[in-house]
């Protein structure tokens, strides 16, 4: 499968190799490629090691990709993503932002209880398919569902359109996520949103990102 990862940052960092690795075409969107390859050098670095891996603008990345992945700054990615509408129709956008306002302290969330990244992304883009998930994990959880608690904890996804839902799930099942609990419609994104202020408190609790959330039943 063809799939654009918008973002250059650890998302993107721990995705793109986990993608190749499954054998789909990968290709990351950036502002600005020669400014990423010159100032980022994580990405850098991975850009040598993966000769693979395309580099091109969020624009350029789209119009080729059955899969987006929104991995762009959480206050950023409506407007970066707005501006792309055209291209976005019809595509499934995979949405794993968080909704952290890094202006005010402590992890305030915007929005929050009455509205969301995924539900702003949704209406901002009425012909895309927006699927969030991942969004309660660390980046470096999200390829490796196996190094905690030997993959028993859970992963959602929320969207309004089942196939692209079928489609995310597919992917997130091919990188070994064994549970995959669809919460419903976009609006349930309020839900996963909302538990990042857990996330943050239990992983100053815990010392580590490496933790998950599970569903006992
Ligand atoms: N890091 C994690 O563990 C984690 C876990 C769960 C969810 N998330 C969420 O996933 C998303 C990606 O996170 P991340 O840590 O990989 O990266 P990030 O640092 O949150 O965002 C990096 C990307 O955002 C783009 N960006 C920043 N400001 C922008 C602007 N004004 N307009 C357009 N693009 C802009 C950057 O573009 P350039 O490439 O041009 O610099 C870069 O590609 C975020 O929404 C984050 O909240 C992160």
């Amino acid at each position: 499968m063809k799939i654009a990862l918008l973002g250059t940052g650890a998302v993107s960092r721990v995705l793109a190799p986990a993608f190749l690795y499954l054998g789909h075409d990968v290709v990351v969107g950036t502002r600005s490629p020669l400014t990423t390859l010159d100032s980022n050098t994580a990405y850098a670095r991975l850009a040598t090691r993966y000769s693979a891996l395309g580099l091109c603008t969020f624009a350029d990345a789209v119009p080729d990709a059955e899969l987006v992945v929104n991995a762009i700054d959480g206050p950023s990615c409506v407007a970066a993503l707005t501006s792309l509408a055209p291209a976005l129709a019809g595509r499934v956008l995979m949405d794993v932002s968080s909704p952290f306002d890094w202006s005010l302290p402590d992890a305030v969330l915007d929005p929050v209880n009455t509205d969301s990244l995924g539900e702003r992304l949704q209406r901002a883009l009425p012909k895309a398919k927006v699927v969030k998930t991942f969004n309660t994990l660390a980046a470096e959880a999200m390829a490796q569902p196996s190094a905690i608690g030997d993959g028993d904890h859970t992963v959602f996804v929320s969207g309004d359109d089942a196939s692209a839902k079928a489609m995310v799930t597919e992917l997130l099942r091919s990188l070994g996520w064994k549970d995959v609990l669809d919460l419903g419609c976009i609006r349930t994104a309020r839900a996963t949103e909302m538990m990042l202020r857990m996330w943050i408190d239990a992983s100053v609790a815990l010392g580590t990102h490496m933790f998950g959330f599970k569903i006992v039943r």
